[in-house]
Parts: C-alpha cells; structure tokens; sequence
C-alpha cells in the first residue's frame, strides 16, 4: 500500500479530532487524583486497550476513550507511550469518529509497523445505509507514532468479504501481526446463532485482504461475539485470547457476562485453524476485560487488560475520570496454562523496603510499616495448623478489601463489599488455588504439590483505586478496583489457627 502517498499533503485535523485534543488538554485531572502507574484517561472514560505495540523504541497504548463525559460514548482513540510500561506520557487523541465510515465509532483495534510507519487498524462503525442497525468493517489510519491520518481507501475490510451467515453488525477488534512476510488479522464475529468466532484475514500489502478461515468458534457454551481476540505463539504453541460477552458461571471458573478466556493449543498453518483445547479463565476478580499483548524487542510477550467490568460500572461522584488499565503483566506457558507476573520494571519503583521472616501470626496482626495504597507486597503463608488466612488491604475506619485464603478448600476469596462502593456492585469472587505445579495431570508432581499446598504465595500490586492480586508467582490473577478514600492505607492479617508469615513490602514512587 502506497501510505506515504495516502499520507501526502494530508496534514488537515477534523473538527472533532481537534475539539477532543483541546478538550482534554484543558480539562486534564491532576495526576493526584488517579492512580500513581496505571494508565488511566486524562479526563473522562476509558475502556478497552487498543494498538498496544512498540514503535520508535518506545512502547504505545491507545484505548477506547470519550473524553467528554464518565459514560462509554463516541469512541476515539486515546493515546500514552512508555520508555519502561509503568510512567506513561500523554500524546493527543490519535483518531476521532470524523469520517462517514467511522461515524459511529473507532472501535477497539490493533498498531503494527509498516515500512518505518505507525499502522493503526480499527473497527469503523456506520450506520447500516441500506437497512438497520450499523456496519462494522475495518479501516486503517497512519502516523509517525503522533500523528495519524486515516487513509483514502477505507474501510479496507468490509464484512461483505465474510462468508454468508457471518454479522455484518457485529464485526470487530482486529489483532494484526506479520508472519513469513505476510500480514494476518484475526476479529471477533458471530454466526447466526449467536455464538461467538474468530475470523482470519490475510494481506500482502494491508491495503487488499483476503478472508482465510474461521481461526476458532465456540464450539461449546461460551457466550455471544467473541471480542478482542489476541492470538500468538508463546514458547512452542499457539494461543488465543478472546472476551465473550454473555457467558454463564461455571463452578468457580467463569462467571456471568463478559469474561475473558484463553485457549492454549496448535495452529494448523495449512488450514489455517486454531485447534484450543480448553477453556480457561484469565483472570478470576472482578475486573479485567479486552486483554491484548505485545511483543517486547527483548523477546517478552506483554498483556494488558482494561480493569473494569462493562457490568459493574462506578465510580465516586464528583471523580472525572471512570477506567484504567492494569499493570502490564510478562506472560508465560508453564504445564499448558499462562503465568503472569507484574512486568519486572516495577522493581525501578521500588522504595522503603519493609521485610518480616518467619512471623507467627495467630489471629489479628498488624506489622509496623506494612501499609500504603501504592505497594508491591508479598506474603508467603506457610504451615497446616489453621484453616483460614486473611488480608484485610487499603483499611480505615468503616473500609478495607479483603482476600480470604480458605487452607482446608483451597479457595481464595475476595471481597470488596467495604471498599467504598455505593452501588449494589458485583464485589465477591471466588477461585481455586492454582499453582503452576498443580495445574495439568502432570503426575510426578503430586508429591510437590501436596508441599505447595502448605504454603501460598499472595503477592499484591495496589495503586490507589486498585488491587491485582498475583498466586503462587503468577499462576492465577485476580484484580479489582476499589474507590476507597486514600487514607485507608492499613493492611490487618486474620489467621484462624496459626501460621508463618514472610512480608515483603515496597512503596511504589
Ligand atoms: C469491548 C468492546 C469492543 C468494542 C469496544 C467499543 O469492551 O465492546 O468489542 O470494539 O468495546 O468501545
């Protein structure tokens, strides 16, 4: 495709591009009022991360973002880099809904390089000119990792390119990537039942795409559209990530509406089909949705989420701000399931080490200097004699959020019940203990299992207005947010019965 060209003599700034970038330039909030490293919008909402890539040297994250108001409203793409994935730099708004194609939205999408330049794809959403409804196809901006400018021939997907009985409404999230010189998306749709896919494209010039294959589809129970698909190699196979919308609990594993899911399995490159085994959940509290990865020069695969759920939507009044992003998080396959670990550039923010060994803690214990509500702490619980452990984060008086280690059922639950919430939100969660070893029927390991069990390892990231929880070195997640007033920074810890505790604790500045 001929950008350069598209790009040539293009320099002019729509009307609503330009509004949004003065709107937000002159109604930033403080940075004292948000989070200290999360990414979140400078004003108004944000969702989904989107063309999370790294360009120039640096790393790049848009998201869904209407900077008028708290609400989901006309979708733009916001727009922050990093030299290190925890201090973000504010860059304008990258595109606004200004085009007839893109009316109704810049929907969620993905950035990769091209010929030395910042290729954005993204859903555009029309209105259905001959019918109901709106159309969902795929368009294309380019910029200098600043500025971008959507280019003539858009939408350069449409869903006319699908097979019969693929949504033409419900068509969207694009990941693109690069592989043996060509270029491949996958996007989310659904068939005529509802149920939810992810369909293949390819190109060699990104300007003229071929459909491919239907890469995956729900075979099973698992929920309508299939939106944000992510799909990758990691180690030796393929894996896919994708957020279902109207699922249904199952036991602890899933619950109802949007989840978010990965597959492991193998990419059969002649077929061009996923082959994913089972699903599994991402991420068991009670925010995290629309993850998507990027590959790091030094070989990392990173995952973002927006940590916030589409159905338990609040926020103080008088806070301008509603939406962030979690902590970037290093993923890896270990016995077939992800690991996730907070990306190790947080140890740069590391400050006034705090560390206790070999605490016995019984009941009610509180340790000098284990407190704050923008942490990177470690608990390591060992011993059999009790049957519950508790720690009980950002407390003051009326407020904490506790996670509950149940011993004798293995089950970890969180509660944000007093977080600070004035709405009837979803705020308990409930999950199996996983550890890398326990995961799998890898056999031989059953002897260190049972050793695990008798210890669990509960580390937690806070900044302000959120807690990640990461078990046993990453083996299972669950993240929250929390609007509880700042000056409740206690950490309390409960055991029922008596147990040693090792605490490491790191201010994050
Ligand atoms: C996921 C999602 C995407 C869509 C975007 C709109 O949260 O619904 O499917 O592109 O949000 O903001």
């Amino acid at each position: 495709m001929d950008i350069n060209g598209k790009m040539a003599g293009k320099n002019v700034v729509s009307e609503a591009l330009a509004a949004s970038r003065k709107y937000e330039t002159q109604n930033e909030i403080d940075k004292n009022e948000r989070p200290l490293f999360h990414v979140t919008p400078p004003v108004g909402w944000m969702n989904d991360p989107n063309g999370f890539s790294v360009y120039n040297g640096k790393v790049h994250l848009f998201y869904q973002y209407h900077p008028y108001s708290t609400e989901w409203g006309p979708m733009h793409w916001g727009h922050q880099v990093s030299d290190d994935l925890i201090r973000w730099e504010q860059l304008p708004v990258a595109i606004a809904p200004d085009t007839i194609y893109d009316a109704e939205g810049c929907f969620s999408g993905t950035a990769i390089e091209k010929d030395g330049e910042h290729v954005l794809i993204y859903t555009s959403v029309m209105k259905n000119p001959d019918g109901d409804g709106v159309l969902q196809n795929q368009s294309i901006a380019v910029g200098d990792g600043v500025t971008y400018k959507k280019i003539q021939n858009n939408p350069v997907v449409t869903g006319d390119m699908l097979p019969e009985g693929l949504s033409r409404a419900d068509f969207r999230d694009p990941k693109a990537w690069l592989e043996d010189g060509r270029y491949y998306m996958a996007a989310g749709c659904v068939d005529q039942d509802n149920k939810g896919l992810v369909v293949l494209l390819s190109s060699a010039d990104m300007e003229s795409w071929t459909f491919e294959s239907i890469l995956a589809r729900n075979e099973d129970d698992l929920g309508g559209i299939w939106e944000c698909p992510d799909f990758f190699k990691l180690d030796d196979h393929h894996v896919l990530l994708v957020s279902p919308t109207g699922m249904k609990a199952e036991g602890y594993e899933f619950h109802n509406g949007n989840n978010s899911i990965y597959f492991v399995g193998e990419f059969d490159k002649g077929e061009k089909k996923f082959d994913g085994g089972e699903p599994l959940s991402l991420d068991y509290g009670t925010d995290f949705y629309a993850p998507q990865t990027t590959l790091l020069p030094d070989g990392r695969r990173i995952m973002i989420a927006w940590m916030q759920s589409w159905h338990n939507l609040w926020i103080p009044g008088g806070q301008k701000w509603q939406g962030m992003m979690t902590i970037p998080r290093e993923i890896s396959l270990k016995n077939g399931r992800l690991i996730q670990k907070p990306v190790r550039e947080i140890e740069k923010y590391h400050a006034n080490m705090v560390r206790y060994s070999d605490e016995v803690v019984s009941g009610r214990r509180s340790l000098e200097g284990i407190s704050g509500r923008s942490l990177d702490v470690t608990f390591v619980i060992t011993g059999n004699k009790y049957s519950r452990f508790t720690v009980n984060l950002a407390k003051g008086s009326g407020y904490y959020t506790r996670f509950i280690y149940d011993r004798e059922n293995n089950i970890i639950e969180m509660d944000r019940t007093f977080a600070g919430f004035e709405k009837d939100v979803v705020c308990i969660r409930r999950a199996c203990v996983k550890s890398a070893e326990c995961y799998g029927d890898v056999k031989e390991k059953v002897d260190e299992q049972q050793e695990a069990q008798d210890s669990i390892k509960l580390r937690f990231i806070l900044d302000r207005n959120s807690i990640e929880l990461f078990v046993n070195d990453g083996a299972m997640t669950m993240s929250t947010a929390i609007y509880t007033p700042i000056e409740a920074d206690g950490i309390e810890l409960l055991c029922e019965g008596q147990a040693v505790v090792d605490v490491e604790k790191y201010d994050i500045i």
